[in-house]
């Protein structure tokens, strides 16, 4: 078994008091490997995003503790939080939750260079890298200089999130359903550029989605969220192919067709009853 770079013991999240309680995130434990792909998996409000932002450092845990390179992370003041998110970045649902609108996207990028130990690079050097980087998501940098995020569309703004990704080059990388804002096909370059991504820097993607199907076909290993809690884990193979939890069996059954073999007759009907 290959070492683990992000692990948790009973991580829990409860918000609220009373009988306003909800446990958000309840007791689980998990172990991710460098350069696996995981994919967390549940359906709307099973607790992935506060999952998320616990491992991330946003929300801090009622109870449980997170290791970061095999050691407890203690991430209590601000320069502690600086030196973690050296190692670990997001991408989120929402790119837009993810810029400061203030700043300009040179100073964006700029910013990552500067984090990874940069600073002291000649101008010239890192708007070499800016251009690099933008290149490798198909974004023009003579385009985006002197503009801010909110002047960019929905897909620039998550490609932007991907060369950021390609210049802070963290060893885990978590992406909340980040490619719900476009269409099938940037989709799917948008999931190459990660897989790219993760075979360059050796990254740890932790991928989290609602689609099992995807989940199935890009994942190394899958955990199932239901109410918190995570009721299964193990290889794509393994829980999708042969889930033993009703849930998992259940999500699997929203989506038909992932493993179901090809019925050619059933398919050359519907051609011929279209044409
Ligand atoms: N800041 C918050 N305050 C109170 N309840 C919250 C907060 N954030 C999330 N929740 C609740 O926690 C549960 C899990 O939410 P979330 O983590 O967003 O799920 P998912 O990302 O799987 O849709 C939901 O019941 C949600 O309403
Ligand atoms: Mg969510």
């Amino acid at each position: 078994m290959s070492k683990s770079v992000l692990s948790g013991k009973g991580v829990t999240k409860v918000f609220g008091l009373g009988d306003k309680k909800t446990v958000a995130v309840d007791h689980v434990n998990f172990k991710f490997s460098k350069g696996e792909l995981v994919s967390i998996v549940g359906e709307s409000g099973s607790g992935k995003t506060t999952l998320v932002k616990m491992i991330l450092g946003l929300l801090s845990p009622t109870e449980g503790d997170i290791y970061f390179m095999g050691k407890k992370r203690d991430i209590r003041t601000r320069k502690q939080k600086r030196e973690y998110w050296k190692g670990i970045q997001a991408i989120f649902q929402d790119p837009f939750s993810s810029y400061n609108i203030f700043h300009k996207i040179d100073s964006v990028l700029m910013d990552c260079i500067n984090m990874r130990g940069g600073s002291h690079l000649p101008r010239d050097e890192k708007i070499k890298m800016i251009t690099e980087a933008c290149g490798f998501v198909n974004l023009k940098y003579a385009e985006l200089t002197n503009k801010y995020p909110f002047e960019l569309s929905g897909g620039q703004m998550q490609r932007l999130m991907i060369a950021r990704i390609f210049l802070l080059k963290p060893q885990i990388l978590l992406a909340d359903e980040p490619t719900s804002m476009i269409d099938a096909c940037s989709r799917a370059t948008i999931l190459d550029m990660l897989l790219q991504c993760r075979n360059e820097v050796g990254m740890t993607i932790i991928f989290v989605t609602h689609d099992i199907g995807l989940a199935y076909y890009i994942s190394d290993s899958v955990y199932i969220m239901e109410h918190g809690k995570f009721v299964e884990h193990g290889t794509a193979d393994q829980v999708i192919l042969s889930p033993t939890a009703d849930y998992t069996q259940r999500l699997i059954n929203d989506v038909p067709k992932i493993h179901a073999p090809w019925d050619f007759a059933k398919v050359a009907s519907t051609v011929s009853a279209q044409a």
